[in-house]
Parts: structure tokens; sequence; C-alpha cells
């Protein structure tokens, strides 16, 4: 068993770094076996007391060390594996550090490594310490100017952050660039590509008249699809400063694509490396899933440019402060951008589906990962490796937070805080509270009695909150009293904590009352238009008292997901099929529609057990129906509406959890519904078989199309209809556009005959075998397949295309099949499988390993068998030696 645990880092112990380092020059030699890095750092003590000056550095060859130009000897410092410590005795003094490293054999993606034939950085959270020694934490702000050195033939474009100062030739086919980046940043903002590029650019004029370069550079040959990304680029400059008011402050701005990368994409500054999958896009190689997902995260990667780098993080606990409110402006970014130039109702419309997306994938990711072994809240008190705190919680719960200040202030204060906190903290490194203080003092300048007290309490606590309501309708009075309860046990490592309470939040309930035939009822106090009502609970108990009210409501709960909660709420299945069928709030109506469909759910899984007759799925069928009649609704809407809601969200209401019951359930109703509402299927297919009129385009009005058309082909395909295999086998072949292929292939790979599916799967490889990412989608299809059991991914492994060390392969194929292939996972077997995958990640790639080693978070509350099984399995990850910090904290986390 494992005793060398890691050190935990607390929040609280935070000090103030006891140097200034004014300036940074960095000379590279590149090579992708031995990059030397001659770093010459100017520091200026702080304060009086003589403190010694700890760097951090990590598997770093040192060559040389001079103070003040004087070599020093290993007397004068000491060197351990993760630390460089020396006694300066003057308060200013110029170190200047050489010091090799080994990109070529860099497997974990962090510092300078190796991509296809090209260099890149990675520097979040603590990368840069594998470039230099360093004071590696982003309170320590430094300007950076670096010369870049390597081979011109093998390294013709050198880029860093900032502007081009100047190039030359050297000798022996060498050439050199120079970088200056006139803003002062962390080191986790550095970066640095050499290699050969294609590049797409333009020039664009800025509010105030500044014009600035933009860049897109990508692995050669695939120029052709980075237009999506450029213009993406554009509107987000364009947003920016018409949303937020802030403006573009470089000259030039450039995006690199990386084959081989541990995240999405990172916001350094001016030079912004990106998962190559967030960036090239044609009709042939990405789904309009994917156009989207491009624009949404080059959004947020610009939009970092104010909301992190300009103002960035004192400490690692703060990172909600950049995540939370850069996810915020992405969200709302894409919601102005699929809402734009439609009219009110369709805008309205396209909101209400992006905020249905957003919301489900907080469901799915964020909801059970506060319920585990890994809660914590947005701003963590506690950690060993922060690596693994890049979670759903800092970035979606984070972006929720955020999102209430927005309802709480209303968009124009919100914005007045915006420029507030800019006004107060632009160029320093600062803490979530100083961005709650510069809303508040907003808020209060225009309205003094409110204020942020109690919503401060939403940094501070892990858990989803219950908020359970009561109703009360006095029919005599015309009165209807509405109460409202919260409650926050601990979860997580708050557990382990003596005595710890965890004070009322202060949590906006957006409500609204329909009568029984689904009629809005004019409530006072609500909004005239939705008839919205806005309850602010902030203590353990309140409730609200409505006169007038004419009728026993139906209630329409959380419109709009106003709060990230769970509502606890008796309420028949009737009443929600009227919210599913007449709710104005469209949030509410989905939800209500989710809910029954849940319901059913759960009750197959259960049968399912028991081996019992089917369920009655009469009521669910009428309000699909009603839906699928309603002309109101548009394509994009009715496809969010007519999806069965995921496993991971179902399952979070069954104790002990079946996973594979629940697959199994899911399954069984989409045939149910495929072949009860045949007619309406084909009717739907029929009248958007042709989303576009022209040419492909990814814009949200034909994606909508596209996606309703889909789902109406999985539902006939599911029930084996006769028409489907021609359709399926049609739209596979004749498609222009991957969207449909990959559904058309989908559904092949659904028929109960295997022949169809694997003859279209054989026939796609060969064709787009060329391109990388679309061979992952190949690989991911087959992996979270229903038909793919253990045995079956371990063969898919063995495929020549097959690697795990390019991180989009090992989650294309292991992650999909142990994060969503539930049916065949959830077995003694999947679980070795996965722990075995875990240990053999572990030696390539820490990062990605831990996020693997994630896969069964809330398996305490499984089956016992399973719990069993899957206990077993973590319990050989954490005797297996040696393991990185990253995996043993979560193993050791999920072991308490
Ligand atoms: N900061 C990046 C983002 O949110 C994510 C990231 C973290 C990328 C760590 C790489 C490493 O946009
Ligand atoms: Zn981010």
């Amino acid at each position: 068993m494992r005793t060398d645990l890691a050190p935990t880092i607390h929040r609280r112990d935070y000090q103030a770094f006891p140097y200034l380092l004014p300036r940074t020059q960095l000379f590279f030699d590149l090579d992708a076996e031995r990059t030397r890095v001659h770093a010459i750092l100017e520091f200026e003590r702080v304060g009086d007391a003589a403190l010694p000056l700890v760097l951090n550095g990590e598997q770093l060859t040192l060559e040389s060390l001079l103070l003040n130009g004087q070599a020093l000897t290993t007397n004068d410092y000491q060197l351990t594996t993760e630390t460089l410590t020396l006694n300066p005795d003057s308060a200013r003094f110029t170190l200047e550090i050489t010091a090799f490293c080994g990109p070529q054999a860099n497997t974990a993606l962090m510092g300078l490594y190796v991509s296809g034939n090209s260099l890149f950085t990675q520097c979040e959270a603590e990368g840069f310490r594998r470039i230099t020694w360093f004071p590696d934490r982003p309170d320590v702000m430094s300007r950076y100017t670096v010369t870049l050195r390597a081979d011109k033939s093998r390294y013709p474009v050198l880029l860093s952050n900032g502007n081009l100062a100047g190039t030359r030739d050297l000798p022996d086919g060498r050439h050199e660039a120079v970088w200056e980046d006139p803003f002062p940043k962390p080191s986790y903002l550095f970066a640095l590509v050499a290699g050969t590029f294609d590049c797409r650019e333009t020039t664009v004029q800025t509010r105030s008249g500044r014009s600035a370069l933009l860049q897109i550079y990508s692995d050669p040959g695939t120029r052709p699809k980075t237009a999506w990304a450029l213009e993406c680029l554009k509107r987000s400059v364009a947003w920016d400063e018409t949303r937020f008011g802030l403006e573009l402050d470089l000259d030039r701005f450039m995006i690199v694509a990386a084959r081989d990368f541990n995240m999405g994409a990172m916001e350094n500054k001016g030079l912004n490396v990106f998962n190559s999958s967030y960036i090239l896009a044609d009709p042939d190689s990405a789904t309009d899933a994917s156009y989207e997902a491009i624009e949404s995260v080059i959004g947020h990667e610009y939009f970092h440019n104010w909301t992190g780098n300009r103002v960035t993080c004192r400490d690692w606990f703060q990172l909600s402060l950049k995540e939370g409110l850069t996810v915020f402006r992405d969200q709302e970014f894409s919601a102005d951008m699929m809402a734009h130039g439609l009219g009110p109702h369709e805008a309205a419309s396209a909101r209400a589906v992006k905020r249905i997306d957003d919301v489900a994938m907080l469901r799915v990711a964020q909801f059970p990962e506060d319920a585990g072994p890994m809660a914590h809240p947005i701003r963590p008190e506690s950690y060993q490796e922060i690596g693994n705190f890049y979670t759903a919680t800092i970035y979606e719960k984070g972006a929720e937070v955020i999102r209430m200040m927005h309802t709480l202030l209303g968009e124009e204060t919100f914005q007045a805080g915006i420029q507030e906190y800019f006004r107060r903290h632009d160029g320093q490194a600062v803490t979530c509270d100083d961005f709650v203080n510069a809303m508040e003092s907003a808020w209060q300048a225009r309205q003094p009695e409110r204020n942020l007290k109690v919503f401060r309490h939403w940094y501070e606590q892990a858990g989803t909150p219950l908020v359970q309501v009561h109703l009360n309708y006095d029919a005599a009075q015309q009165r209807c009293t509405i109460t409202l309860s919260q409650s926050n046990p601990p979860v997580g490592i708050e557990r382990q904590q003596q005595g710890l309470h965890k004070p009322a939040l202060h949590i906006p309930v957006a409500i609204g009352m329909l009568d029984k035939q689904g009629q809005t009822l004019a409530v006072p106090g609500a909004d005239s238009t939705t008839g919205t009502v806005m309850l602010e609970l902030t203590q353990t108990e309140q409730s609200w008292v409505f006169e007038h009210v004419p009728t026993a409501p139906v209630l329409s709960l959380l419109r709009g997901f106003s709060a990230p909660v769970r509502i606890a709420y008796e309420q028949a299945d009737a009443e929600l099929a009227l919210l599913a069928s007449h709710d104005t709030d469209p949030f509410a109506r989905w939800e209500a529609g989710q809910a029954l469909a849940a319901r059913q759910l759960l009750l197959l899984a259960a049968q399912h057990d028991a081996a019992q007759p089917a369920a009655d799925i009469t009521l669910l069928k009428h309000t699909w129906q009603t839906l699928i009649a309603d002309a109101s609704l548009t394509p994009a809407y009715l496809a969010r509406v007519l999806s069965l809601p995921p496993e991971k969200i179902v399952m979070a209401d069954m104790l002990p959890m079946n996973p594979a019951a629940v697959a199994q359930a899911r399954l069984q109703l989409r045939q149910q519904l495929g072949e009860q509402l045949a007619q309406e299927w084909l009717h739907i297919y029929h009248a958007h078989q042709h989303a576009d009129a022209g040419a492909y385009s990814p814009d949200a009005v034909s994606a909508g199309r596209r996606a309703l058309k889909n789902l109406a082909l999985s539902y006939l395909a599911a029930a084996q209809h006769p028409q489907a295999l021609t359709l399926a086998q049609t739209q596979y072949e004749q498609s222009d556009n991957l969207t449909d292929r990959m559904a058309g292939l989908a559904a092949l790979m659904q028929w109960k005959d295997p022949s169809p599916g694997q003859a279209a799967l054989t026939g796609f490889y060969d064709s787009w075998q060329g391109d990388p990412l679309i061979v992952d989608r190949w690989f991911a299809l087959q992996a979270s397949s229903p038909a793919t059991q253990v045995q079956d991914v371990r063969r898919l492994m063995q495929h020549p295309a097959f690697t795990l060390r390019t991180p989009n392969r090992a989650r294309a194929v292991v992650f999909q099949f142990c994060q969503n292939n539930l049916l065949n996972v959830h077995n003694p077997q999947g679980y070795a499988f996965w722990a075995e995958q875990v240990v053999t990640l572990d030696a390539i790639n820490p990062e990605i390993a831990a996020r693997l080693a994630r896969a069964f978070d809330n398996w305490a509350q499984y089956a016992p068998d399973l719990r069993d099984a899957v206990r077993q399995a973590l319990e050989s990850i954490r005797d297996h030696a040696p393991l990185s910090k990253n995996v043993a904290e979560i193993v050791n986390k999920a072991l308490q």
C-alpha cells in the first residue's frame, strides 16, 4: 500500500512571493531531442528580510548558474528534484540559468513537447518549471523577451507571445526570431511554437481604430479547414467589444492547432494553442456539434485575454475566477451567435436550446462530481495536484455562479461590475473575493440595500443544494403560499471536517404558475410577459404568499435553470405532461418532458431487474405527440425535447445505481417510442431531409433541422422499421456532410443484423483514414456502441491506427468505452480493463490517466456486487508503484 502521499496544499496557507521579477529573457536553442534554455532573470526583493529564493524546476538538467555574472558552485545553492534554492545577499540581482530539457521524451505534454514534427509548449498550470527554474506561480508577473533559434528547414515558423521584434539567419542553416511581449504575465501564459505550418490570416480594425493581425496556424495541407476558425475568431473579437466593451489589446493574435494536446485549448497571451479538434473543420470532417464547439472554444480562449490574462489569478485556488467567468462569457457568446438574425420567437428558442445543452452537460458531468469523492467548492480549500482541479465544478458550476450574479444584478449592472473589476484590477493577480466585491459595489451604487453577503457562500461549499418546494393553496382565500427550504449536506472531503457548518446560500428560484388548462396564471409581482417571479431564497426556509390566485396552480419551477440546484417537489405525471405541453418557459417545458421520460426509464430499469412486463408509455407517447404537433416549436428545440435523458442524469435518482440497467432501459424505451411513433418519425424525417437549401451550412437553424431529422432516423432504426435500413443506407452514401454521414452510419450500426453496419464501418475507414480527427470518430462510434464488449474494445486497440500516446485517440477508444459504454463496462472484466488502462496511461501521461481514473467516481452508490468489483479495481491501481501524484490523489480519495 502506498504511504508516500503527496503533501496537501491549503488555500489558507497562501503567502506572497518575496521577490519581484520585472524582466525575463529567454534564449532557446530548439532541438527535439535536447533543447537548451538560457534564462536571464532580474529579481528584486520585496521586503527587508533576506528570505531564500526558491524556484521551481522539474525534469531539467542544469548546465550553469550565474549570479550577477559570477558562476555559482554547488555550495551556493540547493537542488532537489523539484526546487532550486539560493540565498541571495543583495536586494537586486540577476540570475542566469542554463539548462536542458528533452521535448521528444516528454509524453506528459506539459512543458516543451513534440507533436507531429513540431514543437509546442503547455505551461498551465505548472508546466513552465519543465522549461527552466522559475517562480512558477501565477502571482509572479514578468515582462518576457524570447529568442528562438532552430534549424530553418525543419522549423521555419518560430512563434512566441507578443510582437515579433526581429528575425535573422544564422550559420549552419539555423535561424532566429525575437519576440517581445509588452504585457507582464505569469509563467503559465508563456508559449512557444516551432515547426512547419500553413497559415490563414486577416486584419481587423478594433473599436478604437487599431488594426490587428489575426492568424491561424495548422499542419501543412490543412489550410482549407481553418476558414471557420478564423471566422469564429473575428466574431469573438467583435462580440467582446459590443457585449462587454473589451477591446483586443495586441497587434497580433495567433492560434496554433496541435494534434497532441491534453485539453481543449490554452489561452497563452497572444499565442493560443489549440487541440486541432477545436480548429479544423470542413463539411466532410466536422459535424454540426464540432462547428459549434469550435466557435465556443475559440470564443472562450479569446475572452480569456481579458478575463484571465489582463486580470489573472493570485493562486490556483482562484482558478474559477478566470474559468467560471470565461465559460459564462463563452456561453453568452454562443447564445448570441445562435440567436443572431432570427425573429424574437426563434431567437428565444435558440437561446433556450443553448441553455438546455449547457444544463444537460452540467448535470452529466458536474452533479455527479459534486456528489462524489472529488467534490469541491468552486474555490477549493485544498489540493494535492492542481492538474486534477480543472473540473466541471470549477468551469461549469463556476459559470452558473457567475450567471446567478448576472440574474440578480441584471445585464446593465453586471456590465458595470465588469468595468469596475477592470478599473480596480487591470494588470493584477487577484482572488474570487475581489471579483465579487467589484460586482457588489456596482450593485450597491444602483441599489444600496442589496448585497452579496449570503451569495459569497457559493464559493465555500461543495455539493448540489437541494431546494424543497411546498405549495399550499387556500381556495376560500384564493391564497397561494409557496415555501422553499434548502439543504446541502457535507460531500467528499467535507465529510471529514468535524463540526462543519454549511450556511444557507442565496438561491434565485424563478417560478411560474399555470392553471389546469395550461394557461399562465397572472401572479402578483410576476413579469408581465413571461409570468415569471423570482424568489430569492437566502435562508434555510422561507415562504411567499400570493393573493388573488383564482385556482390551485401547477408550478413551473426553476425556470431557465436559475440556480445550480436540485428541486424536490412531488408532481404527478399528469402535471408534468401539462407543463411539457403548455409551459411558456422553454427550459421548464423541456425539463418537464425530460422528467416524465426519466420516470419511465427508472420504471423500466427496475422492471428489467425483476424481468417484469413492459411499462405503459401512453402518457409519454401522447405528450410527445402533442409536442410534435406544436408548430411553434423550432426543430432544434424539438430535437432536445424528443431526446431521452442521458443515463447519467437518470441514474442520479436511482439508489443503488445500476448503470447497465439504465442503459438497457434507454435502448428499450427508444425502441418502443420508435415503434409507437413510427408515422411521426417518418414524417419528421422527410420534412427535414434537406436541411440546407443549397450547400451545407453549420448555422444553428440548419443544424437544428439535421438534429431533428437524425433523431427521427435513430428512433426508426431502433424500432427496426422496414424503411429505416434504406433511409440510413441512402443517407450514409449520399449526404454531403459528416453530421448526416455519421448519423447514417450510427443508424446502420443499430441494425440487428450486423452486416450493413460492419460494411459501412469498413468503407468509412477506407475513405477517411488519412484524417486523424475522422478516424477518432470512427473509433469512438465503435467504442461506445452497445455491441462492443470488453474483448471487442481490446481488439480495437490492436488496430494499427491506435495509440495511447495521442490523447485524442486514447479518448476516442478507452475513454469512450469506460465513460460512455454503460451497457458493457459495468462488470468485473470492464473494471479490470479500466484499471489496467489507468496504470498504462499513467506512465505516459499522468493528466490523462487521472481523468480516466475518475470514470467511476460515484461507485459508492452502485449496487453491492458492482461496488465490490470497482473497489478491487481501485485497489489494484493504488497498489501499483510508482503512481503519479495525479492518479494517486484521485484513487486515494476514491478509496477513502
Ligand atoms: N486554461 C485552459 C482553458 O480553460 C484549459 C487548460 C488548462 C489547458 C490546463 C491546458 C492545460 O481554456
Ligand atoms: Zn478557460
